[in-house]
Order: C-alpha cells, then structure tokens, then sequence
C-alpha cells in the first residue's frame, strides 16, 4: 500500500506546486464544512436567543479565550441590533450561511480543479511512459503480447486519473470534517459522543472483509476488459477471414462469453462497494437509539442543535472515506499490471558506451551463430560472411529459418551462441538505432500506416521532399500506379494499406526502401506477391537498388536469384550449401531439387 502512494505521489511530482494547492483547498473545504455547522449554529443561537443554546457556550469556553469572545460579542452585538428591530442586521446575520456555503463550495471547487487538473497531466505523463517503453520492449516482448491486451493496459491508466482526481480531494477532505465534527461533538458532552459513537468501531469491520473481494473482482474486470479488446482487435482486423469462414456468431459468442465474465465481476464490485454503506448507517443509527434511550432516562439532559447537527452530518463522509476504501482497491488492481509492465525490463540491452557503426565498406560476418525462440533452436551454428556490396541470396524450404537469420541482423533479437559482426563492431556494442540505420528492409508482410501514400513512402527518410519521393517511387515502378489513385501521393492508403493492391503495397515498400537509401539491404521475398511481368519490372528496380550495396535477398522463387554471386541454401536452421547457381546445380544437392521442383511449379524454365 506505502509503494502505492508512492508511485502515486512520484507520478504528481512535476505538478507538484498545484497538488498540494489542491491538497490545501482540500483540508480548506474539510474545514468549511465543518464551519457551516458552526455558523448555522451561530445563526440559530442569534436568531432564537430568547432560548439560548447552553451548549454552544460549553463549546466557547473550550475554544480559544480570543476567538470565544469574538463569537459572544459578535453574536450580543448582533442579538442587540435584532431587538432594536434593524431588519437589515437579520439580514446580514442570516446571509451568513449562505456566504459560509460559498466559501466552502469555492474551497471544494479548487480543491477539485486542480487535483483535475495535475491528475489529467500526471496521467498523460504515465500513459506516454508506458506507450514508450512498451514500443522499446524489444520484439520478442511485443510479439509474446496480443495487441488488444497491451492497448487495454494502456487504457488502464485512466482509472489511476479518476483516483487522483476524485478520490485525492475526498481522502483529504472528509476526514477533516469527520475530526473536526467528532472534536466538537466531543467538546461539548464527551459521554453522549462516545455513545453515539459506539458502533462505529464496528463499521470497519465490513470494511476490511469487502476489501480484499473487490480487489480481486476489479483485477477481474481489467482482465475481461482486456479480453474483450483482444477478441475486438482480432475480429476487426481479421475480418476478412471472419466473414469468408463464417465465423461472426462463433467470435460473437466468445464475446458474449467474456461479457457474461465481465458482468460478474463487476457485479461483486458493486455489491461490495455499495454493502457497507448500508451496514454503517444501520450501525451508526443504533448508536443514535442507544443515546435517545439514554437521554430519555436523563430528564436533566437537553438536545442540542449543534450536538445533534454534528453528529448526524458525520455520516456523509464517512460513507464517502468507506466507499473510498473500495475505489482504492480497484485502482490499486488495475494498476499493478501497469506498474508491473513498466518495471518489465528489455532483454536486448544497450551497451553503456555504444560503439560507433558504420556499414559502408564493411562485411557481415555471422560468426558460430546459435538461436532459439524458446528451447528450440531454430539457427545451428551460422557461418557466414558477406563481403561489402555483396549479393548473397538466402534460399530453403519453408521454416529453414532464413526470416530468423535477418531478423538477428536486425538485432530483433541476439542469437544464443556467438556473435554477429558488422565490420569489426559485435552487433551488441553498438546502439539498437545505430544498426537499424544501416538497414533497409523490405518483407514479406508490408506494413502502411493508415496514412497518405506519400508519407508512407517518407517513412524511410523522415522530412524526404516530395520529388525525392516521387523519385524513389519511380524507381520502385509505383509511380503510375500511384497517380491513377483519386489523390495520386495523398491519397490514404486505409488501415494497414487494404486500399491498395498486395503488389502495390510491395512495390511501396521497395520505394521505401530506395528512399532510405542504406548500406545494407535486407530483402525477404520482397517480389513474392507480384505476377511475373510485374516482378520482372520491379526486379529490375531492386538491381539497380542492390548495386553498391550489401544485399542478403530471401527468395522463393530460384528464377529471381541465380545471376547472385553467392547462394546460400539453408536447411533446419543450418547452412547446407554455397555457391553460385551454375556450382549448386552441378552439386545436385538441395538447390538442385528446390530448383527442379520450383521450375516445374512455375511451369517454366528459364
Ligand atoms: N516468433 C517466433 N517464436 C517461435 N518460433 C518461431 C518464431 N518465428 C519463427 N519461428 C520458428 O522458427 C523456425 C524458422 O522460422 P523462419 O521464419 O526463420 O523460417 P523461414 O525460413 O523464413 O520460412 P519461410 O520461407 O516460410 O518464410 C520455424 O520453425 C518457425 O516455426
Ligand atoms: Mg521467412
């Protein structure tokens, strides 16, 4: 519970001049609140002075002997003008109260603006926090988690800004007026107060017992909330497939199901949030009974207004501080998972004093490379060089682990065993931005952002002007096609690139890749979804793009690399074979069948 104000009071920090503004205005409208039953007691005692309440003056002869006489004098000064008959000072005396009121309501509004005001930001802050780091969680990280589950807990963020918001003014404030009104009840007959308030020991009893339900419902709801984003984020970007296999009532049951889950626990919530509410009135008003019956025995004793008035305006803020308790448990499960992801370190470390990459004019040396996902090891042992401005193609059956190999050039991940070498610098000296700088990629899959054409493009050279970008496209063969689009380079390619052709997505992300102009290229089936003629175009593109440049080209289809200097057959994570098209055929070995059996596929030999 301490680490949790902690952090809550860590994230306020850079507000902090206003959040304890706020936490003063707070204490403020604790106080004002009690200040309205003392005025309105004042104005009682002034208004009906002929039956002059006895108790307020056992309360003045405890209060300071300075301000005790202040509130007799002022209280005879006024008495005396009302008996002169100045119906203006009966006005002046009953606008009391309402002033009081609007101090008080102008303390509870500050209070709450600006604990409003730093939780907004605070929150933000986190959300940001989180966002960042989980977008510098490496792959691996992103990969493990659904997407819909790590926007949730993103989400998750605003239940903490309704807690400092809301829940700070309160904690602040209604335990001042639950003291302050105790106190004076106390002050005037200590016997009747500890009467009254006999059952409230007991009031924390539920308390305690509903706490730890509804943290674990709340930790409930997040959960089934996550669920139901995943199920959403699946659906919807997966709908093609749900609507070609049928699948809406299976996903909309799954859905209902989570729902059904959802609505239990927060079914608990409520019944434990809203039970001890009831049980504390039920209690505090047997004190109550307790007391009349009491004061019904004592025939000397005389009800008072104050006493009376402080009493019963103690159960308002209790409830609220009970009703609190509830609200932090909540906040407090739906928390942890975020505090938890932000604590979650990265497994690809950042050396302390990076060492300075630069790729231009330097090998790649895969050097005894090991990698496994998990426990299976997908790489054995890689031993591989690729001299600068080579052209080494990667080919095997599908799963030989030729994805795996680039994406550990990429430092997706680090192999297990060994190390990977750019010139004379281990992958791992050097920064995580560094290397990717020196890499253009172009994959299988070809992820747009739901963007214009034109941007889409930019992402490989962020600030690229726009005939630089029209250039790459060219090079790229996207041009024409880009201009027959209703905006030519504006128009939005729509969520994921669907507004556009598979080919087309390609053919971007080649231009992409033009446009960011790097010394290494990586090509992983980048022509696999074109026909033959527009793969033969593009081709043509990623030549040009190739020359100069260190290139590992994965590719299906043999016909596009046998003019490669270098072949490199991959089978179950090993290399089986090197050499140039003419040498592996020669050979007969894997190449020879991949060869023969992708030649007759195509229904062509070249
Ligand atoms: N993220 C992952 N987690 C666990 N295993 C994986 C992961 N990615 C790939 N694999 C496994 O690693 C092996 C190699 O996969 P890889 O993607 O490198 O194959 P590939 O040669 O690129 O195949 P393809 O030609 O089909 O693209 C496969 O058996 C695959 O199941
Ligand atoms: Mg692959």
């Amino acid at each position: 519970m301490i680490a949790f104000w902690l952090k809550l009071w860590q994230l306020t920090r850079p507000y902090k001049g206003r959040f304890i503004l706020g936490l003063i205005f707070g204490v403020l409208s604790g106080l004002a609140d009690t200040l309205v039953l003392l005025t309105l007691a004042f104005v009682f005692g002034v208004v009906f002075i002929r039956t002059k309440d006895a108790n307020i003056d056992q309360l003045l002869s405890k209060l300071p002997k300075l301000l005790a006489s202040a509130f007799v004098q002022a209280q005879q000064w006024m008495a005396g003008l009302l008996h002169a008959g100045s119906n203006g000072t009966l006005l002046v005396v009953v606008s009391l109260v309402p002033l009081v009121m609007l101090g008080r309501g102008v303390c509870s509004y500050l209070a709450s603006y600006l604990m409003g005001w730093v939780a907004v930001r605070a929150l933000c802050d986190l959300r940001a926090r989180l966002f960042e780091h989980l977008l510098n969680l490496p792959f691996s990280f992103l990969t493990r988690n659904s997407t819909g589950e790590l926007m949730s807990r993103v989400g998750d963020v605003s239940v903490l800004q309704n807690m400092i918001g809301v829940s700070m003014v309160t904690i602040i404030k209604e335990p001042i007026s639950i003291l302050t009104k105790a106190a004076i009840a106390f002050q005037i007959n200590p016997l009747w107060t500890v009467i009254a308030l006999v059952g409230f020991p007991f009031c924390v009893i539920p308390v305690v017992v509903y706490n730890r339900k509804v943290r674990r419902a709340g930790a409930g709801i997040q959960t089934e909330q996550a669920n139901l984003n995943r199920v959403m984020h699946e659906s919807f970007t997966g709908s093609r497939i749900v609507k070609s296999y049928n699948l809406e009532k299976t996903v909309v049951d799954r859905f209902k199901a989570n729902q059904a889950k959802f609505i239990s626990h927060y079914m608990r919530v409520i019944r434990s949030t809203e039970s001890p509410g009831p049980i504390i009135e039920v209690l505090g008003s047997l004190g109550v009974a307790v007391l009349l019956f009491y004061l019904a025995r004592d025939t000397s004793a005389e009800g008072s207004f104050l006493f009376i008035g402080a009493l019963v305006s103690m159960y308002s803020p209790i409830k609220a501080v009970i009703r609190l308790q509830s609200e932090l448990q909540r906040t407090r499960a739906a928390t942890s998972r975020v505090f938890e992801l932000l604590a979650t370190q990265s497994t690809l470390l950042e050396p302390p004093h990076p060492a300075p990459l630069q790729a231009a004019g330097c090998a790649i040396q895969f050097d005894h490379v090991s990698f496994s996902y998990g426990d299976r090891l997908v790489l054995r042992d890689i031993q591989l060089r690729v001299e600068p401005g080579q052209m080494v193609a990667l080919v095997g059956r599908s799963g030989s682990g030729k994805t795996s190999l680039t994406n550990l050039l990429l430092r997706f991940y680090d192999p297990t065993e060994g190390a990977i070498r750019i010139g004379a610098v281990d992958l791992r000296q050097a920064s995580l931005r560094d290397v990717r700088a020196q890499m253009a990629v172009v994959t299988q899959e070809v992820i747009l952002f739901d963007d214009t054409i034109a941007n889409n493009i930019a992402v490989g050279l962020p600030g690229a002007s726009r005939a630089q970008i029209e250039r790459a496209a060219a090079q790229a063969f996207a041009h024409e096609f880009i201009l027959e689009k209703p905006h030519g380079y504006d128009s939005i390619v729509g969520e994921k690139g669907t507004n556009l052709s598979v080919g087309q997505r390609q053919r971007i992300a080649i231009a992409r890749a033009i446009l960011r102009d790097a010394p290494i290229l990586v090509l992983d089936e980048a022509t696999s979804a074109l026909d033959n003629e527009a793969e033969k175009i593009v081709q043509k593109a990623l030549d040009e793009l190739m020359k100069g440049r260190t290139t590992i080209c994965i590719a299906h289809r043999l016909s596009t690399i046998q003019h490669f200097e270098r072949i490199v057959v991959m089978d179950a994570g090993q290399i089986v074979e090197t050499g140039s098209h003419a040498e592996l055929l020669a050979r007969g070995g894997i190449y020879q069948k991949l060869y023969t059996l992708g030649s007759t596929l195509d229904g062509s030999i070249p």
